[in-house]
């Protein structure tokens, strides 16, 4: 999809909580090793939040940075979107703490329940409000707080997910110069709903003593099913987005972050040098939708995004759903 009125990314900010959590600390209650997660998912060690740290906290940190880099106040934002599915509570939405937080008072403020694809489909969306003039400086946020939704007695799911939040600020081409969006895409997949889901705590099964007992109030993941979509999707959206463009062009290719061994089939794949594919999942594990902003941020302060070049954003998780962008920084 092309915008009618181009939209560029102003400014970006990332921030990941303070305590690491090694992969030793899982031997301490589960079976299983150091060296089997390093192997088969490439996580050393992730970040967890502390005591009374909730995703609107995470958000916050990562949006100021954003804002300062885009040069924006918080009253000038038309728009906060939030990508999570770890929200601060069921409702409302954790956009609506980051406008207090912000003092964004004549922003529109909503989540985006998309999974790991949450800041994609949030950027998508508001480049989508942009691009039809109805709004001109979009806050758009992935953020999770997973450490409080995985299952500490699920071996196969609990050591691969990690706390974080990234933030763009989005905006009119013409009036920041940069971070042009060529092209984006979004698009899901409902035949894979239980592929990966928390199933209760919904309108299905409200929450009650048999639903906490059977603990579906936590994150519940088919792995090997999503190892092949993953892989294949990573491929396609990569294709997708560099159509017309050759590699040569790409400072970086920054994938979700969903497990070192499927990113390096996919780039395998598709013979892109790995030294262009932005990995950091090694010291964050999963962070589901601040995968993305995350290893963008660490890409981009690490100078590694050249004027000018092209980046490519894939993501993909829970729906089954999937996003991406092309984006000429
Ligand atoms: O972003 C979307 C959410 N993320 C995902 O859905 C994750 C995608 N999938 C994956 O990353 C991988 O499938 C996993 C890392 C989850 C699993 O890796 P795998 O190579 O697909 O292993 P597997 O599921 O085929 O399991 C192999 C063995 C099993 O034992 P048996 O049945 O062969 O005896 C598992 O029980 O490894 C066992 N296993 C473990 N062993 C030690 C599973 N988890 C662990 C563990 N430590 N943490």
């Amino acid at each position: 999809m092309s915008s009618i009125i181009p939209v560029g990314i102003a400014g970006i900010g990332s921030y990941a909580p303070e305590r690491v959590v090694p992969n030793a600390h899982f031997e301490e209650f589960l079976d299983t090793s150091d060296e089997w997660i390093v192997q088969r998912t490439g996580i050393k060690e992730r970040r967890f939040v502390a005591a009374g740290e909730n995703t609107s906290h995470m958000c916050l940190a990562a949006a100021r940075k954003a804002l300062e880099a885009a040069g924006v106040t918080g009253e000038e934002l038309d728009m906060i979107i939030v990508g999570t599915v770890s929200p601060d509570q069921q409702l409302p939405a954790v956009a609506n703490l980051v406008q207090v937080g912000l003092g964004a008072t004549k922003a529109a403020c909503f989540d985006v329940n998309a999974a790991c694809t949450g800041f994609l489909t949030s950027l998508v969306t508001a480049e989508s409000f942009i691009a039809a003039g109805r709004a001109r400086r979009v806050l758009v946020l992935g953020a999770e707080t997973l450490s409080r939704f995985i299952d500490f007695t699920d071996r196969g799911s609990c050591i691969l997910f990690g706390d974080g939040a990234g933030a763009a600020v989005l905006m009119p081409h013409a009036d920041c110069g940069q971070g042009e969006i060529l092209r984006s895409t979004m698009g899901s997949d409902g035949e894979g709903y239980s592929v990966i889901e928390m199933p209760a705590g919904g309108s299905g099964r409200p929450a009650s003593h048999e639903t906490v007992e059977a603990r579906e109030h936590f994150l519940k993941v088919h792995g090997r099913d999503v190892y092949r979509f993953a892989v294949a999707k990573i491929a396609s959206l990569v294709r997708e987005m560099l159509e017309g463009h050759t590699l040569d062009e790409v400072s970086v290719v920054v994938p979700h972050q969903v497990n070192r061994r499927i990113i390096d089939s996919a780039v395998e794949k598709l013979d892109i040098p790995p030294e262009k594919v932005v990995i950091n999942i090694d010291r964050y594990g999963n962070t589901s939708a601040a995968s993305v902003p995350l290893a963008l941020d660490e890409a981009l302060r690490d100078g590694r995004i050249e004027k000018d070049k092209l980046v490519i954003m894939a993501a993909f998780g829970a729906g089954l759903s999937w996003g991406g962008a092309l984006v000429r920084w």
